[in-house]
């Protein structure tokens, strides 16, 4: 069926008392959210568009820590539905030869002083064709079909990643989270890459150093100066340069 956006419907479950584990999932969204104030594309029939409510703890980087799960476990829902060669952006796009396959929105919802939730939405192009996308997006995006050359039913995707997604939960719970960090990190393409940084009003350009399991991109400018960008810093574009 169809929503404004599975974010804001995950929020309103939890004000309603709904908890961690519960998931919203769409065929279409009509204000789908990206990160940085975007649109998402959400039409109906042509991807995952769900979120699913996760706990979050107190005094850890728990919100960090859940983008991480996350979108680890959408990078391996997607090499077991195909073998892929998939590539995590910092701080968590999924690309796949470059172009974006899918994203994650990870927000707090706070339900009173004492408990918040993260919801994290994710969305994953599954059977887009090339010229399904706007125009604007036709050479950014990709789809699991355009990679593949088949259409895929998405249900299947959504079980994956969900079963996925528990089992890297239960894995940081278990084990703690330096295990799901490394695993993210090994899929991370951006360190050594030549970047651009895009604000508001500035930009810069350097190179990607390290990434922090808090999260922080440290970039090395052509200065030598040492530059620090947190995820939720306000930022319009990183570009691979
Ligand atoms: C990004 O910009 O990379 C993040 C995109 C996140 C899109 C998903 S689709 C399901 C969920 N609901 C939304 O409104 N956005 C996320």
């Amino acid at each position: 069926d169809s929503v404004d956006s599975t974010n804001v419907y995950a929020r309103t479950l939890i004000q309603q008392g709904f908890g961690e584990g519960a998931a919203v999932i769409a065929d279409s969204q009509t204000r789908g959210r990206g990160r940085f104030g975007k649109n998402w594309y959400s039409p109906p029939e042509m991807g995952v568009w769900m979120s699913v409510i996760l706990p979050s703890m107190k005094n850890d980087d728990s919100f960090v820590n859940m983008s991480y799960i996350s979108t680890l476990s959408v990078v391996e829902a997607l090499n077991d539905a195909a073998k892929l060669k998939t590539e995590i952006k910092w701080p968590n796009d999924v690309l796949i030869k470059q172009k974006k396959i899918a994203g994650i929105l990870s927000e707090i919802v706070k339900l009173n002083d004492k408990k918040s939730f993260i919801v994290s939405g994710i969305g994953v192009n599954i059977n887009y064709e090339y010229e399904k996308f706007p125009p604007e997006l036709r050479e950014v995006a990709t789809s699991l079909s355009i990679v593949t050359g088949s259409k895929f039913p998405r249900e299947r995707i959504v079980a994956s990643i969900l079963n996925i997604l528990e089992k890297n939960y239960s894995a940081a719970i278990e084990n703690g989270t330096d295990y799901i960090f490394t695993e993210w990190m090994k899929r991370c393409t951006t360190i050594g890459r030549r970047i651009r940084v895009v604000q508001s009003e500035k930009y810069f350009e350097g190179t990607a150093e390290s990434i922090k399991p808090d999260g922080r991109l440290i970039i090395r400018d052509s200065r030598n100066n040492i530059i620090e960008i947190t995820p939720s810093d306000i930022i319009k574009v990183i570009e691979y340069i």
